[in-house]
C-alpha cells in the first residue's frame, strides 16, 4: 500500500472510530440520565457528526483511487466492489439518523427529559455503523 493510500485508509478508521465510539458512550451516558447524556452530547455530538461526513468523502476518494472502481462497479450489489454501494447506503442511513439525533430528538430529551427513543435510535444507527465497518473489513481483506 503506497504512503497515500495508507493515510486515507488510516484517515478512514480514525474517523469511524469516533463516530461509533461516540456512539456507544452516549449510548451509556442515557442509562446515567437526561443530564448525562446532554452533557456528552455537547461536548462530542458535532464532532462525531462532522466525522461522519468526512468518513464518506474519505471513502469515495478510496474507492475511486485505491480501488479504482468506477460507479457503475460501485452498485453491483453483492460483488466484491459492490461493498462500496452498499456502505454508501449504510452511510446515507447513518447521516439522515444522525441528524435526526443531533437536531430533532436531542430537543425532544431537553423538553420532556425522556431518553428511551433517543437511546433506542443511536443503538440502531451503532449496529448499523458495526455493519458498515464489517463491509470495510471485508473490502480491505478482499473477500
Ligand atoms: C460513503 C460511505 C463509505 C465509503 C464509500 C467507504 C469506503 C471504504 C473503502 C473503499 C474501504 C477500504 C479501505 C482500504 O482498503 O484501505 C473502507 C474501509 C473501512 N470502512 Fe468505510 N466507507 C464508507 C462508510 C463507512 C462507515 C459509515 C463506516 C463505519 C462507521 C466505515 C468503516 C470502515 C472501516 C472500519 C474500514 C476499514 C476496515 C479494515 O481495514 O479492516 N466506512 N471503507
Amino acid at each position: 500500500m503506497g504512503a497515500e493510500d495508507l493515510a486515507l485508509h488510516y484517515a478512514h478508521v480514525i474517523l469511524a472510530s469516533i463516530w461509533i465510539g461516540y456512539l456507544a458512550v452516549v449510548i451509556a451516558a442515557s442509562f446515567r440520565g437526561k443530564e448525562t447524556l446532554l452533557a456528552v452530547n455537547r461536548s462530542a455530538g458535532l464532532l462525531a457528526f462532522g466525522s461522519l461526513i468526512l468518513l464518506a468523502i474519505v471513502g469515495v476518494v478510496m474507492a475511486s483511487t485505491k480501488y479504482s472502481a468506477s460507479p457503475s462497479e460501485w452498485f453491483a450489489f453483492g460483488t466484491y466492489m459492490g461493498r462500496i454501494g452498499e456502505k454508501m447506503i449504510t452511510w446515507l442511513i447513518l447521516a439522515a439518523l444522525g441528524g435526526y439525533l443531533n437536531h430533532v430528538e436531542i430537543k425532544k430529551v431537553e423538553e420532556t427529559g425522556k431518553v428511551g427513543r433517543f437511546r433506542a435510535i443511536a443503538a440502531f444507527a451503532l449496529i448499523a455503523s458495526l455493519g458498515a465497518a464489517l463491509l470495510g473489513s471485508m473490502l480491505s481483506l478482499g473477500v
